[in-house]
């Protein structure tokens, strides 16, 4: 069974393969899934900024890409280098609303292994769903 702490070693790895020359802060994150697997990705720049990736967006859509859905998903790791455990974008926040459930845990960390826990809905309160259009 891989726990939080297991999680986080491996988004701590994906965290080691960001490729963030620009920013140097570099992101990682872990998806564990209920048949024990787990989705890495880590952010990924470009020189014309606006094209670069965050992690959490990596790690979803990777997941997305291999044929799971969000019933698939026990919860997500978020890892970067910052005083308190990392906060994530907007961005990420509005795809893990889409392509997480509501409920699904998502445990924020720093290098030094301080952890939050939230929920997808605690992240994104009165958010923007496909129920809206
Ligand atoms: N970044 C992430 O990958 N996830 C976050 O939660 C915060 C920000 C990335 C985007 C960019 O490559 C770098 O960190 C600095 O913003």
């Amino acid at each position: 069974m891989i726990d939080n702490d297991r999680l986080l070693d491996y988004a701590l790895a994906a965290r080691s393969l960001a490729y963030a020359p620009y920013s140097k802060f570099k992101v990682g994150a872990a998806i564990l899934l209920k048949n024990d697997k787990v989705i890495t990705g880590c952010n990924v720049e470009n020189a014309s900024y606006g094209m670069s990736m965050c992690a959490e967006r990596c790690a979803l859509f990777k997941m997305i890409s291999e044929g799971y859905t969000k019933d698939d998903v026990i919860s997500m790791v978020v890892v970067g280098d910052t005083e308190d455990p990392i906060s994530p974008c907007g961005a990420c926040r509005q795809v893990m609303d889409e392509l997480l459930n509501k409920d699904t845990k998502i445990i924020l960390a720093n290098i030094k292994r301080q952890t939050k826990e939230f929920s997808v809905k605690d992240l994104l309160p009165y958010s923007f769903t496909s129920k809206d259009l």
